[in-house]
């Protein structure tokens, strides 16, 4: 048995458009971090390709997953956007922000990239809340015990 198991987090995938390169990445590493403005925090690992494009971008969607999107939820965590067009396999809408959306998304915030930092072997990104929208009020995909559940 472990502690951290018992951190469950929504599954999200976080995405970026970078001069029109899509990418999007699997979280389990995501919480709201502020009230008053609204803000979130994603922890990303350092040698993921989403790292090299978030540095490169001021803005990034949470896009939260609902529970019938354990099998999105798997493809865009373990393939990697550094070699394949992740968007290519499942449809997507653009958001008013020009972000891409994924099948599977119930509700999604876009956010200002406001702040970084280092943690251990993952970057925190903050993100300042701009627009969300709930698409279907369902309940989301949850990540626990080191697991989707
Ligand atoms: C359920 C699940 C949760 C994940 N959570 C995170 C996370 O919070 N942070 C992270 O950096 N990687 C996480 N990953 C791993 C990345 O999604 C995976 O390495 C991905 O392929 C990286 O894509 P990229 O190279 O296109 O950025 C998770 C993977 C899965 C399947």
């Amino acid at each position: 048995m472990d502690a951290l198991g018992k951190l469950y987090t929504s599954t999200a995938i976080v995405t970026v458009n970078v001069e029109g390169k899509l990418n999007g990445i699997t979280v389990a590493w995501v919480t709201r971090v502020s009230w008053q403005p609204p803000m979130v925090a994603v922890s990303i690992g350092k040698t993921r390709y989403t790292r090299e494009l978030m540095d490169r971008t001021d803005s990034f969607a949470v896009c939260i997953l609902g529970k019938d999107a354990k099998e999105i939820a798997e493809y865009f965590g373990t393939v990697s956007g550094r070699n394949t067009d992740k968007f290519k396999k499942y449809p997507y809408t653009m958001s008013e922000g020009n972000l891409p959306i994924p099948e599977g998304t119930i509700a999604y915030i876009e956010c200002d990239k406001t702040g970084q930092f280092e943690a251990g072997d993952h970057i925190v990104y903050i993100g300042t809340v701009r627009r969300q929208k709930v698409l279907k009020d369902e309940p989301p995909l949850i990540f626990g015990e080191h697991e989707l559940l």
